[in-house]
């Protein structure tokens, strides 16, 4: 399956949950997550994400190995998103930041 990872947080642009054939993607308050179980590899969210912070879940950046689980505990807890919104307010702001799985919210 493909992973949302860190640079999601606090943009949350939702250009990605257009795309879905399968509707995955699960909203948090700051953050998106793929359900690892809906997922059919389909490749298409990964270049309508502006943040860049989708991937393959073999080939999710150095040091944001933990997205993967992440995405698959908090898929199961968050609510299926399918229709685009506006990004976080600070989005632009946020977008390359370091350090953001501290911003996360549950
Ligand atoms: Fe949905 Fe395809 Fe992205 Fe998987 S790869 S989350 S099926 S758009
Ligand atoms: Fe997040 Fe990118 Fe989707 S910032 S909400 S993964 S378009």
């Amino acid at each position: 399956p493909f992973v949302v990872t860190e640079n999601c947080i606090k943009c949350k642009y939702t250009d990605c949950v257009e795309v879905c054939p399968v509707d995955c993607f699960h909203e948090g308050p700051n953050f998106l997550v793929i359900d690892p179980d809906e997922c059919i590899d389909c490749t298409l969210c990964e270049p309508e994400c502006p943040a860049n912070a989708i991937f393959p879940e073999d080939d999710v950046p150095a040091g944001q190995e933990a997205f993967v689980a992440l995405n698959a505990e908090l898929s199961a807890a968050w609510p299926v998103i399918t229709t685009r919104k506006d990004p976080l307010p600070d989005a632009e702001e946020w977008d390359g930041k370091p350090g953001k799985l501290d911003h996360l919210e549950r």
